[in-house]
């Protein structure tokens, strides 16, 4: 009797974990990954992230499925964050600018004329040393960083006035992102900085709510900002990073083998989105300039730099924290100065 049901035990052992096993590779039990951001399906972060979807497809495709929400189809940046940090979604591009509102240390790289150069952005970017504690930064607000994506240069843009150094932005609305760094920057360099999420720049440009933005060269094209504005000056105050957020619980509940190959996944995204950003950039010069109509202009940059830098003094002073991760950047900036110099 009791070898029988002994038996009988192990045969429901085996027949829950057989349950078990075969509803892990059922499609059903399968974790839906969903990773929000909102460019369009043309840009290269989507790209990327396509590349990411396939990649886990192939390599845990049993285990895990990518849904990817570009657009904002899932809300604003800002609210596609608060959703990362719940859980209600796994992941999140973020432009580096709105994140600093989740903790400070974001600050540094929201500085202007941070980076000397597209070489010194990227070897800072690439130096876990100096990003390392600021992804981590968020660890308690839910969230982590894990990787980091072009977002070139930014640059004034205006419907129809040229800007040719900072006294031309005065008395002009100039449409920013949400981060008190940006507004700060704007009031240093004179214009009126109104912040709003992107996908309501266009009718505001359109509506006259605003007098010009700043963004990239993407922003004319794949987001028809070039459509109603048709001077576009490179003064190239920032090189603002988009970022790759995940939820921490996700994050920390995977095995360590999937650990594994999510971060090798993170690194193609990475990748990917550099190789496309090139293309996509030089693609969008053309179109704007042929296409669009829009004038590029190439002010001397030396008085926007000078209204900017109280701005560095002002972030370190507050948070000292910032000063070695800023002085790490400043060597890539000796070891990659500008053409200019
Ligand atoms: C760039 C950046 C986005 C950001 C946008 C903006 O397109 O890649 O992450 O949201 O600028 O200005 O809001």
């Amino acid at each position: 009797m009791r070898i029988w049901k002994k038996c009988s035990v192990l045969v429901c052992v085996f027949v829950l974990l057989s349950m078990i096993l075969i509803g892990c590779g059922s499609a059903d039990e399968r974790r839906i990954i969903r990773i929000g951001h909102n460019q369009s399906t043309n840009h290269p972060t989507h790209i990327a992230l396509a590349a990411f979807q396939d990649y886990i497809a192939e390599n845990l495709g049993d285990k895990y499925v990518v849904e990817l929400y570009p657009s904002e189809l899932l809300g604003s940046q800002t609210d596609m964050v608060q959703l990362t940090q719940t859980g209600a979604i796994d992941y999140c591009v973020a432009s580096n600018a709105i994140l600093e509102t989740f903790s400070k240390n974001y600050e540094l790289f929201n500085l202007p004329y941070l980076f000397a150069s597209t070489e010194a952005y990227h070897a800072s970017m690439d130096d876990t040393e100096i990003t390392g504690p600021i992804f981590a930064s968020t660890k308690k607000a839910g969230f982590t960083a894990v990787t980091w994506l072009d977002a070139g240069t930014r640059n004034f843009y205006t419907v129809d006035k040229p800007i040719n150094s900072p006294a031309d932005l005065k008395g002009l609305k100039i449409r920013v992102q949400q981060s008190p760094t940006n507004i700060e920057m704007m009031r240093l360099l004179g214009g009126s900085a109104t912040p709003m999420s992107f996908g309501e720049v266009y009718t505001s440009l359109q509506s006259n709510i605003i007098d010009g933005a700043e963004n990239n060269e993407m922003a004319l094209t794949d987001n028809g900002h070039g459509d109603v504005c048709k001077y576009y000056s490179y003064d190239m105050h920032q090189m603002v990073p988009d970022i790759l957020i995940g939820n921490n619980v996700l994050l920390e509940e995977m095995s360590e083998a999937d650990r594994g190959v999510f971060e090798a996944g993170y690194d193609l995204i990475n990748r990917v989105q550099r190789e496309e950003w090139v293309k996509a950039v030089d693609k969008a010069k053309q179109k704007a300039v042929n296409e669009q109509g829009v004038q590029f202009i190439y002010p001397d940059q030396t008085p926007f730099v000078e209204a900017c830098m109280p701005l560095h003094t002002s972030v370190l002073e507050k948070n000292e924290a910032l000063r070695p991760l800023y002085d790490a950047i400043q060597r890539y900036n000796q070891l990659y100065p500008s053409v200019a110099e």
